[in-house]
């Protein structure tokens, strides 16, 4: 078909060949598999893999059948999860009552036990209906309802401030709050609306795009280690708390509520450490602005702070994970990541928290959406099998044994790639390892050729599936020009799933990556066919190899 594809092909199914280096392992696994999943295709189909990425999927990895993925599939850590035998046993006995059923009320015990007390009414005084949690068929369902409520509750304030900033906001936030008011349609510049900020460390992009789609400003404030990528600093997902200070100081009414991603997805899925939660909520608290976590991979963000945070080696995940969420008024959360669930999402709000103060009348808005989007507040778009799978993977995923080795092997699996030559974000992660395109490349690659997009057609081609998140993911194009991301960023994330492949299979991973680092300049660019300006066009867009 092709001569670039057909070299790969041919390096790809030679090392196949190559014997088996084993790594060595003191420790086995704290577990072990009670069921598996044989492949529907062959390692050795290069050819036929080829055929599908070009003529079916468009070399879009999201368009790729993975049924036809004989490696690992890294796409995603999101609903990807193998379950224990507790959980498919806890499926078994699902309860699918219509109201109020048995897994629901399970639920809500298992929340006070890993996120502590005061976050739910486990007397259930109002029988089986909590006015502080709020369940959705995933992260983003639980999103739109926060924002559309959210939204709705500011525009009913008596004094809304328009989009005219303080001179006293710090000259290069004021700059990136601006550029961003810039950006917005003429036509709700020139108008007095409200303007909203919502700050994080980094929002993922269904936060972002939900925020924006209520036309509020989504605001990115990484810690200064983040930008400079400073490799020895361990805690890169913390937010920046001068920018913090400063923003509240200055504009505190434009702030309805500051958010904070456990462990930080876009940035690297980098931890945030306790003393930086501590921070924010001092600072918050001296404002009266509410405080919010995403809280996806809590526990994995849990694991960071007892290995690396002074203090607390000889703390339980589970008091580290009740004294970050003791520093918060709520938290939204994909029950699909540390859930250990294959779907699922939840809003939770501290029922004496300074959310519910600010805005006493919003809990009855957020059940309403539930009813006409969701279904009953008891089960939230959820079958009941599903909340008892959720609950007993959240007593799960606190273990410790299960951390360490859950981490232990994203970890091992950043190295190994390191070690064959491939740049990636240091310090690894908890979820995924990110593949640094720009240092790949060694600055030779032209932005438009998109190359991030052919080496994830090309890791296909060797059998596995990796994401691209970078030029092509966050870049735009408005039909002339072609804008990068700014800040600019460039990655390839391989994101692992929780409890589903051995470290030989990452490691495999590897050294398809190798083959492709050692003949770097080898790799086609791309052409877009199809989609280049759509919106979120990551997902829907096709290309095809340049030759
Ligand atoms: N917040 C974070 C930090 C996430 O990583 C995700 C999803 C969501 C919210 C949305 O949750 O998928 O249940 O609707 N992240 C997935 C990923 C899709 O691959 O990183 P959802």
């Amino acid at each position: 078909m092709s001569d670039t594809t057909d070299f790969f092909i041919e390096k790809f199914r030679r090392n196949l060949e190559v014997a088996d280096e084993s790594p060595r392992y003191f420790r086995p696994r704290p577990y072990r598999n009670a069921a598996v999943r044989f492949r529907k295709c062959s390692i050795d189909d290069f050819e036929k893999r080829r055929d599908i990425l070009v003529n079916e999927a468009g070399l879009n990895a999201f368009l790729f059948r993975a049924a036809m993925i004989p490696g690992c599939d890294l796409l995603s850590d999101s609903g990807t999860t193998t379950m224990t035998m507790e959980q498919w046993a806890a499926m078994m006995l699902g309860d699918e009552s219509y109201g109020s059923n048995e897994g629901y009320f399970e639920l809500i015990n298992r929340i006070e036990d890993v996120f502590g007390t005061g976050w739910v009414d486990t007397s259930f005084a109002m029988g089986g209906y909590s006015d502080s949690l709020f369940l959705f068929h995933q992260g983003r369902a639980a999103e739109n309802a926060f924002f559309t409520i959210l939204a709705r509750e500011l525009r009913e304030l008596p004094e809304v401030p328009v989009p005219v900033l303080s001179d006293g906001l710090m000259p290069e936030l004021k700059e990136r709050i601006q550029s961003k008011l810039d950006s917005l349609p003429e036509r709700r510049r020139s108008t007095d609306e409200a303007m909203f900020i919502i700050p994080s460390n980094s929002h993922f992009d269904t936060t972002q795009g939900n925020i924006e789609d209520k036309r509020m400003i989504p605001l990115n404030l990484p810690c200064r280690e983040h930008l400079e990528k400073n490799e020895e600093f361990l805690f890169r997902g913390n937010m920046d708390l001068e920018e913090l200070e400063n923003l509240l100081a200055v504009e505190k009414e434009r702030v309805p509520l500051v958010y904070l991603t456990i462990t930080n997805n876009t940035g690297g899925g980098q931890p945030v450490s306790m003393e930086n939660i501590r921070k924010i909520r001092e600072i918050t608290s001296r404002y009266g602005t509410p405080f919010f976590f995403d809280a996806c991979r809590f526990a994995e963000n849990a694991w960071f702070i007892r290995k690396n945070e002074e203090g607390y080696s000889d703390k339980s995940i589970k008091k580290i994970v009740h004294e970050m969420f003791s520093n918060i008024d709520g938290f939204h959360i994909s029950l699909k990541k540390d859930g250990l669930a294959n779907m699922g999402g939840a809003l939770v709000i501290r029922k004496d928290g300074a959310f519910y103060k600010k805005f006493p009348h919003i809990r009855e808005g957020f059940t309403d959406y539930q009813i006409m989007a969701e279904g009953h507040p008891t089960y939230g778009g959820l079958p009941g099998r599903d909340l008892k799978a959720i609950s007993e993977g959240l007593r799960t995923v606190t273990h410790l044994d299960y951390l360490d080795a859950r981490i232990g092997q994203v970890v091992r699996f950043g190295q190994k790639l390191s070690e064959s030559g491939i740049p990636i974000i240091n310090p690894v992660g908890g979820h995924a390892v990110y593949i640094d395109v720009d240092k790949f490349f060694g600055g030779t690659a032209a932005d438009e050729d998109f190359k991030g997009i052919a080496f994830t057609g090309l890791m296909l081609i060797a059998g596995h599936r990796v994401c691209e998140l970078g030029l092509y993911a966050f870049g735009s194009y408005d039909g002339k020009t072609e804008t990068p991301p700014s800040p600019r960023v460039n990655y390839i994330r391989a994101a692992v799933p929780r409890l589903a492949y051995e470290d030989r299979d990452l490691f495999s991973v590897v050294e398809a990556a190798r083959i492709l680092a050692d003949n770097r300049d080898r790799i086609p660019a791309v052409e877009v066919k199809y989609g280049r300006a759509l919106s979120l066009r990551h997902f829907k867009s096709r290309f095809d190899f340049k030759e």
